[in-house]
């Protein structure tokens, strides 16, 4: 095969050529991002690799909790967010959203290129081919015929090998930044690190020429306070909130700053030990399954491989941790949500900038804290404590918040509780906020017809070349 050939056929040559290339602006790819490619020759990672496809179920995470579209009012998340599932759908799930909008060509917005960043071994191969500038160089919509397949081999190990590696720059640089580098990391080390590339925290920096590249907040440390810290000190804002004009921060996934903090993290269980378990096939022979899930449906490989207590023990005290920090989790929204409303009705009781900066502060820590540890997904299973702490103080500054909006509102002659409007359900959420959901849902519906299918194609002709 293909990989086979090029293996034989290295030489010092190619060596030497591969490094000279690798500077230059056109490089050749070090990243083999088709995933079929491996299937005959890592039949038993490939097909539990693609057995990802099993979790396919789609759960609507607004209409389960329609604080959220109050929470995220102004911003892309407002108008859809589904949970996570499967490895194998990243790059459809992608495309589907509401949040990347319809782009009818190439140029059209509203996305940035960084979108794709963590969604495809191709995000890789395009930053070998053009550089990180040429990579994140444009709309989301450029990269359309480019990025094609979903999180796969190419993401976490070297062309035709089994050798894990950091196949993002801004990762590598982030490790770094966290005296982690990965080439002097363990092998535990490493197998925790390659999830850490995408279950991170980032966001899109600004740099001078307006590129959006992805980095991590990471330079003060990983916890919730000190990329807070980090943000102010840059000023940084994900979107102005929609009813309380808030400068807001949007959590991605914190999931490895998370991890490391519980006691598994602490004790380097890493992430694979419980999501991609070593197991034996019917052949007798081991290998790592690469099925990446729930670690309960292979209990005995994951927890039961460390642990004495038994399946149901273990995954009730899972469960009631889901539940006490899902409780504190709502606690924080309800809180959070009124004070978006009063700092709305205080705004327009006249209320000024300079009264409402540290109202708006106190606001935008609380949603940051409550959003960090909520999206950090698993966190409930990771860190609970963790989670259960940085609510804890999320609910405080919320607190403080309101407290502040009593007062304010109070010498403003606003008659008090003021009057919150229905948001029960996800739609009459997001008709408060004025939304057209009609219009949003009808331009998508056209891109997944139209502008998709052309995509492939032309994805199909490059990679027939290759
Ligand atoms: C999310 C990261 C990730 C992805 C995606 C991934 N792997 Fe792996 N792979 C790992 C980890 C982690 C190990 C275990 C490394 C160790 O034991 O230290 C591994 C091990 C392997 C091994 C060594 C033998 C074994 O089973 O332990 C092979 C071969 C392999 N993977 C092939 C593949 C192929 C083929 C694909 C794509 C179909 C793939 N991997 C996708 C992370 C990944
Ligand atoms: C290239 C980026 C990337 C890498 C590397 C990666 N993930 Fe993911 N992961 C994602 C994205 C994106 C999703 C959500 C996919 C969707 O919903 O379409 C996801 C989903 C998941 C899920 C939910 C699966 C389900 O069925 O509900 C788990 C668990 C998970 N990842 C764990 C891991 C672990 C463990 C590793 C390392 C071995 C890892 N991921 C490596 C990006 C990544
Ligand atoms: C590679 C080994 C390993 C695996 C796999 C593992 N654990 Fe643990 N677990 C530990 C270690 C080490 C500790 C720290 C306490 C100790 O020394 O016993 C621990 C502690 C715990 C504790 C008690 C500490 C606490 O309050 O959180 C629980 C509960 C637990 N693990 C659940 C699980 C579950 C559930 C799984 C599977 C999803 C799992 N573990 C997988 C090694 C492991
Ligand atoms: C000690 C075992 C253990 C370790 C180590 C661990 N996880 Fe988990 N993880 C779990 C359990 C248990 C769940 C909850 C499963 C459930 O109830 O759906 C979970 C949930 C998740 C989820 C959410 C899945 C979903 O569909 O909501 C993601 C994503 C995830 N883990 C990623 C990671 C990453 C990345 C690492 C390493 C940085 C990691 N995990 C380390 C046990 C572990």
């Amino acid at each position: 095969m293909m990989i086979k050939k090029m293996n034989k056929g290295f030489t010092l040559t190619s060596l030497f050529l591969a490094c000279c290339l690798a500077n230059s602006a056109m490089a050749a790819s070090e990243t083999e991002s088709r995933n079929e490619v491996y299937k005959d020759r890592f039949k038993n990672q490939y097909n539990s690799w693609h057995q990802t496809s099993e979790s396919d179920q789609i759960v609507d995470a607004l209409a389960e909790d329609p604080n959220l579209v109050i929470l995220w009012a102004g911003y892309g998340f407002a108008k859809d967010y589904n949970k996570a599932r499967g490895h194998i759908y990243a790059v459809t799930d992608l495309r589907n959203t509401l949040r990347t909008g319809a782009p009818m060509t190439a140029t059209e917005g509203p996305m940035p290129m960084a979108c794709w960043s963590c969604k495809s071994p191709d995000v890789p191969r395009m930053i070998e081919e053009q550089g990180e500038d040429g990579y994140f160089k444009g709309k989301w919509a450029k990269g359309g015929d480019q990025i094609v397949n979903s999180i796969g081999c190419g993401d976490c190990h070297e062309k035709g090998s089994p050798k894990l590696r950091i196949s993002r720059p801004y990762a590598e640089r982030a490790f770094e930044a966290i005296d982690t580098p990965f080439d002097e990391a363990s092998r535990k080390d490493k197998q925790s690190m390659v999830c850490g590339q995408c279950h991170v925290e980032y966001y899109f920096e600004k740099t001078p020429d307006q590129k959006g590249y992805v980095k991590f907040p990471w330079d003060n440390g990983t916890t919730a306070e000190q990329m807070e810290a980090y943000y102010d000190a840059i000023e940084f804002t994900d979107w102005t909130h929609q009813l309380s004009k808030t400068p807001m921060l949007k959590a991605q996934h914190p999931g490895y700053e998370t991890w490391k903090l519980g006691v598994h993290g602490k004790n380097n269980v890493s992430c694979t030990d419980c999501h991609m378990p070593k197991v034996t096939n019917d052949k007798g022979r081991k290998f790592t399954d690469h099925k990446v899930g729930n670690p309960f449906d292979r209990f005995e490989e994951t927890c039961g491989s460390c642990h004495v207590q038994d399946k149901a023990f273990l995954e009730g005290i899972t469960k009631d941790r889901q539940q006490k920090v899902k409780q504190l989790q709502l606690d924080a929204e309800q809180q959070l949500v009124k004070a978006h409303f009063e700092a709305a009705a205080a705004w327009e009781a006249g209320a000024t900038e300079a009264e409402m900066k540290p109202i708006l502060t106190d606001i935008r820590h609380s949603q940051w804290r409550w959003d960090y540890a909520i999206a950090s997904h698993g966190v409930a299973a990771h860190a609970p404590e963790e989670a259960l702490r940085v609510l804890g103080t999320s609910l405080n500054k919320a607190a403080d918040a309101r407290v502040k909006l009593a007062q304010l509102l109070a010498t403003k002659g606003v008659k008090q509780p003021i009057a919150m409007p229905d948001v029960s359900t996800k739609a009459k959420a997001q008709a408060v906020l004025g939304m057209n959901m009609e219009k949003m849902n009808a331009d998508k519906k056209k891109f997944i017809e139209e502008v998709v299918p052309v995509w492939e194609q032309s994805a199909l002709e490059r990679e027939a070349k290759q």
